[in-house]
């Protein structure tokens, strides 16, 4: 049977950009935002943002979003960078190289973005000591930009967006993700990513002059003569690639359509039997097919039981920039309840241009056998009931979405952020950092100062007060108070 790697990469075919090789070879100009990169940063600009705003080409997403956070913060000084746990480690990286300090907080259970209470409640305990919020649309979920933008004004911090795998995605009436936002939106073009070139970046923002200023440090920080004027780095696409990229610019609307339709086919086949992100309104960009195993499963063995029927998996991520030892060494980490049980169960299907609706109906069909087999330890919903602190703590989690003969008690409606049982916390640093967590956890403007252990204390900084700028409301619950809202700001 046709064996089903995790990923394929499928950048643009020699024949599609020789010609583009040529007229480089002609022209001599092989970089230095030469012909083929400007010409990639308007085609984008009006093919996949519909004209708004500008692009910039960069040799890869981690780079843009170094670039991009340093223009923002300026000199950072050890400041904070909010970031959600399950991310790659490229978003803690490219804060900690800007001079911030990442600031590593849960997610949410259903989407597995940043947890809005979360980033709220930091926002409130730590005050000006954040200088940027760096959310993740986590594998290509359109996150709310809106909601950014009215919390970029209401506390007076910096917004960069990683959104490494969204290119091709958008809104139900076909808007890509990020057009024209107010602040980087920074999308990698990777051979993984279904933008597929090799390495390569781009970074959109609805502001030209941030656009430019960004280009200006992508080239050793000359704006204008050989004389550096703010700092930069040397993050500029060659040629070569960018003209890769505009091959795969003629194709990606055919890319985007193919995996529409192999993610459709994974959701009926899945049928709600495992958690899996909420099927957008729009398009969602996804390089490969995540859901989540059954508590109780062992992944190694479902993955190994897979690899056996000739399909690839992966875990991404897992384990998250929480629970990674460099990340661990420079950075804050708030309790991860949540991200800890999403990377634990994480399973990554494969998904490529190539696939058929079949494919992913053979992959899920393994799966189930996989998690039926006794090895794969499937446990029956009577024995989930029981689960331990994390199924708990993760009350809302998608992975706990009744199924139909399912008597499970219902979720409870909390917000794990909010308050929940001293049972529920994952035990992890003992009883004090148990209380300290508890404590940590009261809502938006409820920590305070007094109430908080010298730890938490040092982290809210360093000693100093870490009042909220003006002790002001939490953002409002609709959307469109938050558009409202950032009308008025
Ligand atoms: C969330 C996230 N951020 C940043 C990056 C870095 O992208 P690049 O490889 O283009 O530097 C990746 C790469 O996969 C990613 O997944």
């Amino acid at each position: 049977m046709q064996r089903l790697p995790l990923i394929v990469p499928n950048p643009p075919r020699l024949a599609d950009y020789k010609t583009a090789l040529e007229r480089i070879e002609v022209s001599g100009i092989y970089s230095n935002f030469g012909p083929e990169a400007r010409r990639f940063e308007q085609e984008a600009a009006a093919r996949l943002f519909g004209g708004e705003g500008a692009c910039l080409t960069v040799a890869n997403a981690t780079l843009g979003l170094m670039l991009a956070l340093k223009d923002a913060v300026g000199e950072a000084d050890g400041r904070y960078a909010v970031m959600p746990a399950l991310t790659f480690a490229a978003t803690a990286q490219a804060a900690w190289w800007a001079g911030l300090t990442p600031l590593v907080c849960d997610i949410d259970p259903d989407d597995w973005t940043a947890c809005p209470a979360a980033e709220e409640r930091l926002l409130h305990q730590h005050g000006d000591r954040i200088a940027a919020l760096v959310p993740y649309a986590a594998f290509g979920h359109a996150i709310d930009l809106d909601r950014y933008a009215w919390l970029a004004k209401r506390h007076e911090v910096k917004v960069v967006i990683d959104a490494a795998a969204s290119l091709g995605t958008s809104d139900a009436q076909g808007r890509s993700f990020g057009a024209g936002a107010p602040f980087p939106v920074v999308f990698s073009m990777h051979a993984t990513k279904p933008f597929a070139v090799a390495e390569g970046g781009l970074i959109h923002c609805g502001d030209r002059d941030t656009i430019e200023r960004l280009r200006a440090m992508a080239n050793f920080g000359f704006a204008g003569a050989r004389s550096a004027s703010v700092p930069g780095l040397n993050a500029k696409l060659p040629e070569v690639l960018a003209a890769i990229a505009n091959a795969k610019l003629e194709t990606f609307g055919a890319t985007c359509a193919a995996r529409e339709r192999v993610t459709a086919a994974y959701r009926a086949a899945i049928g709600g039997r495992y958690a899996t992100q909420p099927a957008p309104a729009g398009r969602q960009a996804l390089g490969f097919f995540q859901l989540l195993l059954p508590r109780g499963a062992d992944r190694a063995r479902v993955a190994a039981a897979l690899e056996a029927e000739g399909i690839g998996t992966g875990q991404y991520f897992s384990p998250h920039i929480g629970q990674q030892p460099w990340v661990r060494q420079v950075a804050t980490i708030e309790p991860t309840p949540v991200a800890d049980d999403v990377a634990g169960r994480i399973l990554s299907l494969p998904l490529h241009d190539a696939m058929t609706a079949a494919d992913a109906e053979r992959v899920i069909a393994a799966l189930d056998r996989a998690c039926a087999a006794p090895h794969g330890r499937h446990r029956p919903a009577h024995r989930r009931q029981q689960a331990g602190p994390a199924r708990r703590a993760c009350a809302r989690a998608g992975a706990d979405r009744a199924r139909p003969g399912d008597r499970r008690r219902p979720a409870r409606p909390l917000c794990h952020h909010l308050g929940f049982d001293r049972a529920d916390l994952p035990q992890r640093g003992g009883r004090q950092s148990l209380s300290r967590d508890r404590r940590a956890r009261r809502p938006s403007g409820g920590a305070h100062r007094g109430q908080l252990s010298r730890r938490a204390r040092r982290a809210a900084g360093g000693g100093r007060p870490a009042a909220p700028r003006d002790g002001g409301p939490v953002a409002p619950a609709s959307h469109r108070e938050w558009r409202e809202g950032a009308d008025r700001a």
